[in-house]
């Protein structure tokens, strides 16, 4: 245990009381998250084991205390009051396992993505490169169905250990699985592992294509600020249409590039993007995009939808 102990904190760590699972009490969040802002946790759990993880979940769902699942925190903005109950960390080794074995890869939840991408790519397995230049760990990646213009990561998986709230570890297969614009039909509360169906291709070719979609973010993303990726998902053009349209654009168009809010600042290189400056808090980032959601329905009248996951 570390840090100073509230009696919020101290009521939810008990919750873990003969788990013999490590737990860190009060800790801030903002260093664990790409945006760096927001509050602490009460608790931080790591379970070192799928029983661990299985034996935790069970006893916040008895007790009903809230649980949140932390992974890469690329698209996640903590709030500055920050969150009470747990939040567990998947970063034991136990949940960053990966084999390879001919054209199918077992990842597990914890493991990150650019590395996953890597070491696909050293193998000459082709289907991850669509995922360069996102920031994520495998379970966020899948959660989210990760992806862009250039595929997405629910394309090449096969099946998914997962745990419920309750506790209960089962596999998802690829036949019930469903994966959207950024969602999935995965409604259990913990990922724990995947299994991923690739092809065989030239290494260096593959390395090509990364190297493509990368400069492509580069040049049309700020990729060196601090931000969380896109805050909005982009909208459908309209009831019962698939297609959509980049929500950048609209609020480029509704001319937002470079309004700030405190340390809040709509990006002037890609409008999607919120950037983090020095001095920045949630509040700033949760303001600003409050004002971007007005002025671009009154503008477009097409209201933005949040892909960013707040906390709580
Ligand atoms: N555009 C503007 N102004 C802007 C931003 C974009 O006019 O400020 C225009 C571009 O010039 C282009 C069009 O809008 O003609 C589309 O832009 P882009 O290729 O950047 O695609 P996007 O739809 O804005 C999506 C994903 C990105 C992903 C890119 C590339 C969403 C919300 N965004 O952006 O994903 O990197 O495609 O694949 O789906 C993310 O999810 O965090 C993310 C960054």
């Amino acid at each position: 245990m570390s840090g100073t102990m509230t009696t919020m904190t101290m009521t939810d760590a008990r919750v873990l009381e003969g788990l013999n699972i490590r737990y860190e009490c009060d800790v801030p969040l903002g260093p664990l998250t790409w945006y760096g802002v927001g509050g602490p946790a009460a608790v931080l759990a790591h379970p070192a084991s799928y029983q661990q993880l299985s034996a935790l979940a069970a006893r916040c769902h008895e007790t009903g205390m809230p649980v949140y699942v932390l992974g890469n925190g690329a698209n996640l903005l903590v709030g500055d009051e920050g969150v009470e109950g747990v939040v567990v960390q998947l970063d034991d080794p136990a949940f960053r396992r990966i084999t390879i074995e001919g054209s199918v890869v077992r990842v597990g939840a914890g493991f990150d993505l650019f590395k996953l991408l890597l070491a696909t790519v050293k193998a000459g397995l082709g289907g991850l490169e669509c995922l360069a230049g996102i920031p994520a760990s495998v379970g966020g990646a899948i959660r989210m169905n990760a992806g862009g213009a250039f595929g997405d990561i629910g394309q090449v998986v096969e099946r998914v250990m997962v745990c419920d709230a309750c506790g209960q570890i089962y596999y998802r297969k690829r036949d019930d699985l469903e994966f959207g614009y950024r969602r999935t039909n995965i409604v259990a509360r913990y990922i724990l592992e995947a299994e991923l169906r690739l092809w065989p291709e030239d290494p260096e070719s593959l390395m090509k294509r990364v190297k493509e979609i990368f400069m492509y973010k580069k040049n049309s993303q700020p990729m060196g600020d601090r931000s969380a990726g896109c805050v909005f998902k982009n909208p459908k053009l309209g009831v019962g249409v698939t297609e959509r349209i980049s929500a950048g654009r609209l609020i480029d168009q509704a001319g937002l590039k470079g309004h700030r809010i405190g340390g809040a600042e709509v990006s002037v290189q890609h409008a999607n993007f919120i950037v983090a400056h020095q001095g920045c808090t949630a509040s700033d980032i949760k303001e600003l995009v409050r004002c971007v959601q007005e002025v671009v329905v009154q503008r477009t009248g097409m209201g933005l939808e949040c892909e960013i996951v707040t906390w709580p």
